[in-house]
């Protein structure tokens, strides 16, 4: 008989981490979260989330409070005697395009040596299919104790900016699991959330995790290629996407042609699954076309203006959103972060702004070390800018006026990534506008 709640410890205090070991706790389990980083770990226990996410601080102190949530970075007694182990650590991008699973090694071999009795260890974190075969494998090659270790997989689908949401209200749970033990464990952790469970094996829960957020991706990626063909034909991405969403077939979500994806996840998710395709000798042509789109979208609206304007030296450039998207103050592979480093090399003079992205993008590059500055309001950086470029749709920017373009900017020029307002308002306050996959 399983309890109803767990001793859980979690590995890793990022995005991943720290938001299922505040859930787990949210829903009763006892949660003990680890991090190498002992000044994250100091934030964490003074209730200082180290990431911009909507609940979460709440969430955290409410869940320390009750005494559900520790942090620590002692993870030997963190480890020693939980009854499941989740593992949210990073698995960034390595050059060649494969993901770098160090992070996962260097947790798998503390749990081997930690763990005093029978554990399920849980990977969160999105890894090639079959790593956690080889995780498994790892574990109980470097195991001291004699307890019984297996590896199950449970990806995450959350989206940054409504990270504690997707987790407590998640469109499904997947687990995969090789024996009848694990599957049970992690149904019994999982059924407080009260959503809908998919129990596959481990290499299908691997591979569920790429295939969705590649699916997003190409679906991103046709919905810019769509778009770019609607300019040249005459019609309109917007209508055309309204059109197509009545299919249910086809979906509603994701069909906002723009500026490309960024992120941590469809850029990394993406390379990987490509890669991890050639290594078995078969070429993944639908991903790898998703990825050449949109590696061309990010600079598309930067090559229009560089015909539109010649040159971009002593130019006066306004730069409004910088985040890859609203709700977060992540920079990875953001559209800012392909065009600014281009205007700067250019000689243009850039004002940012961005209500939350700005800390993160100055210490990339300062003000000072650059030819950049950063303006609180959006409308501070239009005042004599020669051009505008939109690359993030935050409520702050949207709530610029077309009138305000006219007045503010020294000629109101406006390359909108985002497609934030309708051609004719634009048109009709003065403004010369140009955005996505719709005729200008
Ligand atoms: C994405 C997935 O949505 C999550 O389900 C997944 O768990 C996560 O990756 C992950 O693997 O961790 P996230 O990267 O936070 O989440 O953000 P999204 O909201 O998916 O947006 C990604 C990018 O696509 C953004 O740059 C956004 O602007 C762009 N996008 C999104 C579009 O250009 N058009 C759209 O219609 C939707």
């Amino acid at each position: 008989q399983l309890p109803q709640s767990f001793k859980i410890s979690v590995a890793g205090t990022g995005y991943v981490g720290l938001v299922a070991g505040v859930c787990f706790a949210e829903v009763g389990h006892q949660v003990t979260c680890v991090d190498i980083d002992k000044d994250k770990i100091d934030m964490l226990k003074q209730g200082i989330s180290p990431i911009y996410e909507a609940d979460l601080e709440e969430l955290m102190r409410k869940n320390y409070a009750a005494g559900r949530l520790t942090f620590t970075t002692d993870h030997v007694r963190a480890y020693k005697d939980a009854d499941a182990i989740f593992i949210g650590v990073g698995t960034p991008e390595q050059p060649d395009g494969s993901a770098n699973l160090s992070h996962i090694a260097t947790v798998a071999r503390q749990i081997a040596e930690a763990i005093e009795k029978d554990c399920l260890v849980v990977v969160k974190s999105t890894v090639p299919v079959g790593t956690n075969d080889k995780v498994e494998q790892f574990i109980h090659d470097f195991l001291v104790h004699d307890v019984i270790v297996e590896v199950a997989s449970n990806p995450e689908f959350l989206a940054q900016g409504t990270a504690v949401r997707d987790t407590l209200e998640a469109a499904r749970i997947i687990i995969g699991t090789e024996s009848r033990w694990a599957e049970a464990m992690l149904m019994k952790i999982y059924e407080p959330f009260n959503l809908p469970i998919v129990s596959v094996s481990r290499r299908s829960a691997e591979m569920i995790k790429y295939a969705s957020n590649d699916f997003l991706a190409l679906k991103i990626s046709y919905m810019n290629d769509i778009a770019n063909l609607c300019e040249l034909v005459g019609a309109d991405i917007q209508d055309v996407a309204r059109g197509m969403s009545f299919d249910e077939r086809i979906g509603s979500k994701f069909l906002s042609a723009g500026i490309g994806y960024g992120g941590s996840c469809f850029p990394k998710d993406t390379k990987a699954l490509a890669y991890l395709a050639r290594q078995h000798g078969y070429n993944l042509r639908t991903v790898h076309a998703a990825v050449e789109v949109n590696n061309d979208q990010k600079t598309l609206l930067y090559k229009k203006a560089s015909n539109r304007l010649i040159t971009f030296d002593g130019l006066k450039v306004a730069v409004l959103g910088l985040t890859f998207k609203p709700g977060t103050d992540d920079l990875r592979e953001a559209p800012s972060l392909a065009n600014i480093p281009l205007l700067l090399e250019r000689g243009a003079k850039v004002y940012a702004y961005d209500p939350v992205g700005r800390a993160n993008f100055s210490q990339m590059y300062p003000e000072g070390e650059y030819n950049i500055k950063y303006v609180d309001r959006p409308e501070e950086g239009l005042i004599g800018a020669n051009v505008c470029f939109i690359f993030t749709e935050w409520d702050e920017i949207k709530a610029v006026q077309p009138a305000d373009y006219v007045a503010l900017m020294r000629t109101p020029l406006v390359y909108d990534g985002r497609n934030i307002y309708e051609i004719t308002e634009m048109q009709d306050a003065g403004v010369e506008y140009y955005s996505i996959g719709r005729a200008a």
